[in-house]
């Protein structure tokens, strides 16, 4: 049985997970209408891996003998100023969701839940990732800057990146 602190803080964690999948699919509508259709397909993509990163965290609450509780989503922003102000914010949430994944991982280590902790690292690889993908593409867009081509070509880039697969089990 799964201590309760332990549950409240991974039920918050699922929270924060569909949130960070609700940013992302309004950040897809976002890039949609701008016309920007590989962003837009980006942003879908990573939508979709956050739902991935939901089911993982639910899968392990149950298989704990956890209760897995769901609380309302905050609405997320619908306007950025610009196609790098979009993912400035994105490898900014990355960052914020990073700690959050830390400070997981320190409830776990003082609860010597090494269950948890060994879950947990899964997400903290995931995290460098995660921060890596969103600031690549930053950098990408401050060096494209005002020209159009270079972001025509860079949006063309990001419309090849291939879906994740939506089981939690396949270590996806
Ligand atoms: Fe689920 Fe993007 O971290």
């Amino acid at each position: 049985m799964i201590n309760p602190k332990l549950q409240d803080a991974l039920n918050k964690q699922i929270n924060a997970e569909l949130y960070s999948s609700y940013l992302y699919f309004s950040m897809s509508a976002f890039f949609e209408d701008k016309n920007l259709k590989g962003m837009a397909h980006w942003m879908k993509m990573q939508a979709q891996e956050e739902m991935v990163h939901v089911l993982k965290f639910c899968d392990f609450l149950n298989d704990r003998g956890g209760r897995v509780l769901l609380d309302a989503i905050d609405k997320p922003p619908a306007e950025w100023n610009s196609p790098l102000h979009a993912f400035e914010e994105a490898y900014k949430h990355e960052q914020k969701v990073t700690a959050l994944i830390n400070d997981l991982v320190d409830l776990a280590v003082s609860l010597k839940d090494h269950a948890a902790n060994s879950f947990l690292q899964w997400f903290v690889d995931e995290q460098v990732e995660e921060e890596a993908s969103a600031d690549e593409i930053v950098q990408n867009l401050k060096l494209v800057g005002e020209h159009p081509q270079g972001l025509f070509m860079l949006d063309k880039d990001l419309s090849s990146r291939s879906a994740p697969s939506l089981t939690a089990a396949d270590g996806e």
